[in-house]
């Protein structure tokens, strides 16, 4: 099934997806955290760092695994998404940062770089509560339009309208033109999935995640088939044309 919440404004929607995450958290301290990026999840970031400084919640058990991470940039180049999650959150609480995971993204990326990532998930016993943002062009994590219903994590190339999109992150706007993804199949082995959308930008590719059933011009449209997705959304998202 799926649920629809929408608010006023971006921030009142991050902030109820940052208080769906605390309280999955409180009621499992260990839980498994599929973790994604892009600026969507900024605030929603900064609301758990708020929450832990109150004394709110702690995640000093939680194990997280994001979505994606760029082929052939070290984990310390500020690009990266470990960067960027180490910025943005991790630094900022008591999370074990041995339990934190990106894909391992070299440019030479094996078909067992993939494998060995989904794995470990298995190992950590599935993904309680994947966060998940969508692209202008309906992708998620990185998968791209024409991404299969069941791929799994793998090394894929990048679509020019994501690159421009991704382009104010990196120095210069040079995007690395490929990354390594969960594959649809891999999210939606997650138990619980919640998307957070905002924006006017994302108004047409949130309507056609909606369209009755899979395509892969949609990626996110796959959500459709799973049993428990919480769609969080700002106004701007909700209205498409
Ligand atoms: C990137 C990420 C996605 C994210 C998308 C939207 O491509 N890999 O996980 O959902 O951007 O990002 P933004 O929130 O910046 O619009």
């Amino acid at each position: 099934s799926s649920q629809r919440h929408i608010f006023p404004t971006s921030d009142a929607a991050a902030q109820a997806v940052a208080a769906h995450i605390i309280n999955t958290v409180k009621a499992k301290p260990d839980a498994v955290l599929g973790l994604a990026t892009g600026a969507t999840m900024e605030p929603v970031y900064a609301h758990l760092i708020a929450a832990y400084q109150r004394g709110d919640v702690r995640f000093s058990g939680v194990t997280t695994f994001n979505l994606d991470e760029y082929a052939g940039l070290s984990p310390s180049d500020p690009g990266s998404y470990r960067s960027t999650m180490d910025r943005l959150f991790f630094d900022h609480v008591d999370i074990d940062k041995n339990r934190t995971f990106l894909p391992e993204a070299s440019l030479d990326a094996s078909a067992a770089a993939g494998n060995d990532y989904e794995a470990m998930i298995v190992k950590a016993g599935g993904i309680d509560l994947q966060l998940l943002g969508i692209g202008r062009n309906g992708h998620i994590g990185f998968n791209e339009p024409g991404s299969a219903i069941d791929s799994r994590t793998r090394l894929v190339e990048l679509h020019e309208e994501t690159l421009a999109a991704n382009a104010k992150f990196f120095d210069g706007g040079k995007v690395p033109g490929s990354a390594i993804t969960m594959g649809i199949g891999t999210i939606l082995s997650a138990r619980e999935i919640v998307v957070l959308a905002t924006g006017a930008a994302k108004a047409d590719a949130v309507r056609d995640a909606h369209c009755g059933t899979f395509s892969e011009d949609c990626p996110a449209s796959a959500l459709q088939t799973h049993n428990r997705v919480l769609w969080f959304l700002d106004s701007a998202a909700a209205d498409a044309r």
